[in-house]
């Protein structure tokens, strides 16, 4: 296994001892929270759980979790997930692997949220990991024309790019597409996060601010706890 791979796995590893039987768990996506999901599994606890894509409940399944749907449990006591950038104050970029619309559904549902990740993922500012931003398929390049000034507005003079793999656009989970910005530094997300969510067609985009409250980093002296 690779040292980042080992970080995630102790990142996840340590994420799923905070979790007691009877709590409702909100699982991320992604490759950290794999580890996270297959540690939980391993500990047989009684816990019912919401997922945050497809895949991640496909896994969860397959390792026996219990699952409800968002609203039909109770409140979510505690989501655990990954990021793609982890800033300061814990703020934090997500949505690399598509689900962010469905992750910030479960995070703003969730009593208390950690994010997991491993070292290279800590960042003095967001935004070299191009920020991904979920939109509405119907006109959704005039819907980037539009996120084009909203950038502006907050000067940054780049381009959207529609997310493309295997020659064919990505499709989140909700049918959604998603267009990623490098907007290479990201002086005021509170800002820039606005901006984007005043623009029809825009769904949510993958700033996650003031939500995250514990961060577990994995790193070559073990696993290090983060606070906003
Ligand atoms: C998915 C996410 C992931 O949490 C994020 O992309 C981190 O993924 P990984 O743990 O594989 O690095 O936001 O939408």
């Amino acid at each position: 296994m690779s040292d980042v791979e080992a970080q995630k796995r102790a990142a996840g590893d340590a994420a799923a001892q905070l979790v007691e039987s009877g709590m409702v768990v909100g699982l991320g996506t992604g490759s950290t929270a794999v580890w996270f999901v297959r540690a939980l599994a391993a500990r047989k606890l009684d816990v019912l759980c919401v997922a945050t894509s497809s895949s991640t409940q496909a896994l969860g399944e397959e390792l026996g979790l219990r699952f409800g749907e968002l609203g039909e449990t109770r409140e979510i006591d505690l989501t655990v997930d990954g990021a793609d950038e982890i800033g300061p104050g814990l703020s934090l970029i997500k949505g690399g692997g598509a689900a962010l619309l469905r992750e910030k559904l479960v995070w703003e549902a969730s009593r208390r949220c950690v994010v997991i990740a491993d070292a290279a993922k800590q960042v003095n500012t967001l935004g070299k990991y191009p920020l991904p931003i979920e939109v509405v398929a119907f006109g959704h390049k005039t819907t980037a024309l539009r996120i084009c000034d909203a950038l502006a507005e907050c000067d940054l003079g780049v381009a959207p790019r529609m997310r493309v793999k295997d020659g064919a656009p990505v499709r989140t989970d909700g049918g959604n597409l998603i267009y990623d910005v490098a907007c290479g530094r990201i002086e005021e997300p509170a800002a820039l996060a606005s901006a984007l969510k005043s623009v029809t067609g825009v769904v949510d985009h993958g700033l996650f601010l003031d939500l995250a409250d514990l961060a577990l980093i994995g790193a070559e002296t073990g696993v290090v706890t983060l606070e906003p």
